[in-house]
């Protein structure tokens, strides 16, 4: 039976440890690879604009080795879109990118550069992408994200999980008020909802618990807990929990 809710893996922080010494180890390829043998629905790698974990060569292995999706994440820049328009990834999710950030920190703000993002995403879509915008949850933004022709909506879990690790518990409630909200919000509108960002064992049951969500995205909880248990085993707690928090 198909799971009701995927799994994509990120592994751009397998790159991290990689580069922390140059060289070509860990490879995240064949992470890439352990993560689709341990039944993983996708593969997630963000090429950034400066390098800093995933390489050009790492998104050519990537399409090369795999069979499940590869989820290409990706700013909105000219050279970004030539690359994804180069490769042909099954999917696409546009990301904001700030140099100076550690991490994707926001969503995209649809709402203020809807007409170049329509622009920008059209000939994705006709290249046979599936088109994904990262967004916060906000009603604005999806139905932004709705007007210029994206086919999914990638909700930001980041404050979520922020406000659970800190112990803010009422802002963590109110944050996963909203992103059930507006899941249920975007699927109205026809949008294929996902989620993602700095989800961990802890905080993955209430999100994979929308019956909205069909996928979410985890990476550096996954690579982190993979020094200590393996990559599989920690892959197959993190589906354990989706499915139990489904069922
Ligand atoms: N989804 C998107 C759009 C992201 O940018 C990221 C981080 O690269 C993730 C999911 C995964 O976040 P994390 O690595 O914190 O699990």
């Amino acid at each position: 039976m198909a799971s009701l809710i995927r799994l994509g893996v990120n592994i751009d922080h397998v790159a991290t440890v990689r580069n922390a010494r140059g060289g070509a180890l860990p490879d995240p390829v064949r992470a890439a690879c352990l993560a689709e043998e341990a039944g993983t629905d996708g593969i997630t790698a963000h090429l950034r604009e400066d390098r800093r974990h995933i390489s050009d060569e790492d998104i050519e292995r990537l399409m090369a080795a795999l069979r499940v999706p590869l989820n290409f994440e990706m700013a909105a820049t000219a050279e970004m879109q030539a690359i994804a328009l180069r490769h042909k990834p099954q999917a696409v999710c546009i990301v904001p990118e700030k140099r100076e950030e550690r991490t994707t920190e926001g969503g995209m703000e649809v709402a203020r550069e809807e007409n170049r993002l329509a622009h920008y995403i059209a000939p994705l879509r006709e290249a046979g992408c599936r088109v994904s915008i990262f967004i916060a949850a906000d009603r604005a933004q999806i139905e932004a994200a709705h007007r210029i022709g994206a086919e999914v909506v990638e909700l930001h879990t980041g404050a979520y999980c922020d406000a659970h690790a800190e112990g803010r518990l009422d802002a963590r409630d109110r944050e996963l008020a909203a992103l059930r909200e507006m899941s249920a919000f975007a699927r109205s509108l026809g949008l294929e909802v996902h989620a993602g960002h700095g989800l961990t064992y802890d905080t993955v049951k209430p999100v994979a618990a929308f019956p909205e969500v069909a996928e979410l995205n985890i990476g550096h909880f996954l690579i982190g807990e993979a020094i200590f248990r393996g990559l599989a085993p920690a892959i197959h707690e993190m589906q354990r929990l989706m499915e139990e928090a489904r069922t």
